[in-house]
């Protein structure tokens, strides 16, 4: 007799921060991986485009726009959700941006952006999608965290302390969770290819890679690729029932030497 019941078949999943980089790669491996996913960002031709392409490959996918800053647009997106794919499994949680100032520079409003995105916006997953989960005793949420929470980065504007009020959340919902067959699991990436940052200015850009040189954050130039860290999502979400990954960190590999 197994200890939990294995998961079922059809898991559906919804990844926020859909229209790029990591959702955009998380969303496509969970759909290679057979779970209907529900694709969410503001901009939703993107998660339509991406969508549609998954259909095309014979998944099944699903878009809505989602601003995770707005609750009210999170309980649209919720409910679009479900309606299209019905009760939601898997919730990986990684819609953000990143302001590129220093702390006693930045705006106190800009700084609650950063929390708002990243921490109170992560919350509003949990509040739509985690009680059903418990009520339902299984599902998976993921949270997309950093590096940064163990090895801080200068110019990171209200970052560092979002992502780190998101592994203190998501550290205390497990204990919350404990023997309800729910699993809250964090992500930690270190620098990975996708759009952000790609909007600062070639100054900011300077100032923030010379600061990586003074505190020894430049050793390799190797970045991940958003794929390397949606395996690692699929790798949390497909482990079997009763055995949890809380937590991994993924870094990119300096190039094998000579090369
Ligand atoms: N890149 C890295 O080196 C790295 C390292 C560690 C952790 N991370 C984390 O990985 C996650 C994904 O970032 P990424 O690197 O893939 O960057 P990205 O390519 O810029 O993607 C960010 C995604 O978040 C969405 N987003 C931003 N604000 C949103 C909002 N208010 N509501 C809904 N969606 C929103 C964006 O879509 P829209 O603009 O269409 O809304 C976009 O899809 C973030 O949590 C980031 O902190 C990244």
């Amino acid at each position: 007799m197994p200890r939990f019941e294995p998961h079922p078949t059809r898991r559906p999943a919804v990844v926020t921060g859909a229209s790029s980089g990591i959702g955009a790669a998380t969303a496509t491996a969970l759909a290679m991986a057979g779970h209907p996913v529900a694709l969410g960002a503001r901009r939703a031709d993107k998660c339509e485009e991406l969508a549609a392409t998954i259909r095309a490959g014979g998944g099944e996918a699903f878009a809505h726009p989602l601003d995770v800053a707005d609750s009210d647009s999170v309980k649209a997106f919720a409910q679009a959700a479900a309606e299209a794919l019905g009760a939601i499994e898997i919730v990986v949680s990684g819609a953000g941006d990143l302001q590129a100032q220093q702390l006693h520079e930045i705006d106190s409003d800009e700084f609650a952006a950063q929390i708002q995105v990243h921490l109170v916006g992560a919350h509003r997953m949990v509040s739509a999608f985690v009680p059903g989960m418990v009520a339902r005793r299984r599902g998976d949420i993921v949270f997309i965290s950093s590096d940064v929470v163990r090895s801080p980065r200068t110019r990171m504007g209200g970052y560092v302390a979002a992502k780190s009020g998101v592994e203190g959340m998501a550290r205390q919902m497990r204990m919350e969770l404990e023997g309800t067959g729910v699993r809250a699991s964090l992500i930690r990436p270190g620098p990975t290819s996708t759009a952000m940052g790609m909007d600062w200015d070639p100054e900011t850009t300077g100032l923030v890679l010379d600061d990586w040189v003074k505190w020894g954050h430049a050793r390799h130039p190797y970045f991940l690729r958003p794929s390397d860290v949606a395996a690692a999502v699929t790798a949390v979400v497909t482990a079997p029932r009763g055995a949890h990954l809380s937590l991994i960190e993924v870094q990119p590999e300096a190039p094998l030497e000579g090369e």
